[in-house]
């Protein structure tokens, strides 16, 4: 058996992945996307410096995709799976966590609750459906994490102050505005990781502040994962296309659970001690079994 692990910075998550796959005597490569350049019309991983003498393709049995760029994550995975190589998470997944509407749209097609959500395609349309929505709304980047760039509006003036900065300093894709409905939720949110077809654990991120990313100061604690919040992990996994993935769920008014995103290459290095869940030996079994049974 032999997996690649594909990361450019080899963070606390990827040790201990590798340190999984040890243990479970797997042959394990690590490649380094900033050095790999894809032929599309080759089956080899080739580039320069260590890519250079990296095995074909081919003789990796899966590859866990850990890069920290969506935009690689993204390539990586697409060109993977066209060479015959298992992309932990798969390229759908990437896809569709990577770009918030698509995350958005994959949920309300599968029936998951969700916040309601808007794209606007210009500033005035924005505006209109901004005020539509009613204050507060919040406004996220499709592309980002940890919480960056994202604002909670709450009145008209913010609005057409943010919607005119988006529009003179915003890159192309603030072109684009996604508006959501801001839930009065308790001062936490819920994260659970699903493996496959199973909640493994879930914890809470406790802030003063609305934005309760740890990368923001969150705090983590255990959650219980309780029925819905694993029958809601499960169903939000699968919409986005599986693999290892962790979900954000918003406590509403009234306990209504909705889940808010998606993330394809969560990070779980803090998670591990509060809910007593070993994540990378689950990621890990998880990997070895899919490639074992063939399954896809
Ligand atoms: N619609 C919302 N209502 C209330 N809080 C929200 C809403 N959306 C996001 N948040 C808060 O902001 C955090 C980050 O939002 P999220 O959509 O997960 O973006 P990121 O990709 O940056 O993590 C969430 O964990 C939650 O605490
Ligand atoms: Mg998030």
């Amino acid at each position: 058996m032999k997996i690649g692990i594909v990361c450019s910075r080899v963070r606390v998550e990827e040790k201990l992945l590798i340190a999984a796959l040890e243990e479970r005597h797997a042959d394990c490569d690590r490649i380094d996307p900033r050095e790999l350049c894809i032929d599309l019309a080759s089956d080899q991983l080739s580039g320069y410096g260590a890519a250079a003498s990296y095995d074909a393709a081919a003789s990796y049995d899966a590859a866990i995709v850990r890069c920290l760029s969506h935009t690689r994550a993204y390539y990586i995975t697409r060109w993977l799976e066209s060479v015959g190589v298992l992309a932990i998470s798969p390229h759908e997944t990437v896809r569709a966590c990577g770009d918030k509407l698509l995350t958005s749209a994959a949920l309300q097609e599968a029936g998951v609750p969700n916040p309601r959500t808007k794209l606007a395609l210009t500033p005035e349309a924005a505006l209109e459906a901004i005020e539509e929505m009613g204050y507060p709304v919040v406004l996220k980047p499709l592309l980002g994490s940890w919480g960056r760039l994202l604002a909670r509006v709450n009145d008209r003036d913010a609005a057409e102050a943010l919607l005119e900065h988006k529009k003179t300093l915003g890159g192309y894709q603030h072109s684009v505005v996604y508006i959501q409905e801001y839930i009065e939720k308790p001062q936490r949110d819920i994260r659970s990781f699903a493996v496959g077809d199973e909640t493994i654990c879930a914890i809470y991120r406790r802030s003063e502040h609305w934005i309760t990313n740890t990368a923001r100061g969150g705090e983590i604690t255990n959650c219980p994962v309780t029925p819905e919040i694993d029958a809601l992990s499960r169903a939000a996994a699968k919409c986005v296309g599986g693999g290892f993935v962790a979900i954000d769920i918003l406590e509403a008014p009234g306990g209504r659970l909705l889940v808010s995103e998606a993330n394809h290459t969560p990070e779980f290095r803090d998670c591990i001690d509060p809910t007593g869940v070993d994540i990378p030996a689950r990621v890990v079994d998880y990997v070895l079994k899919i490639v074992e049974s063939g399954e896809r």
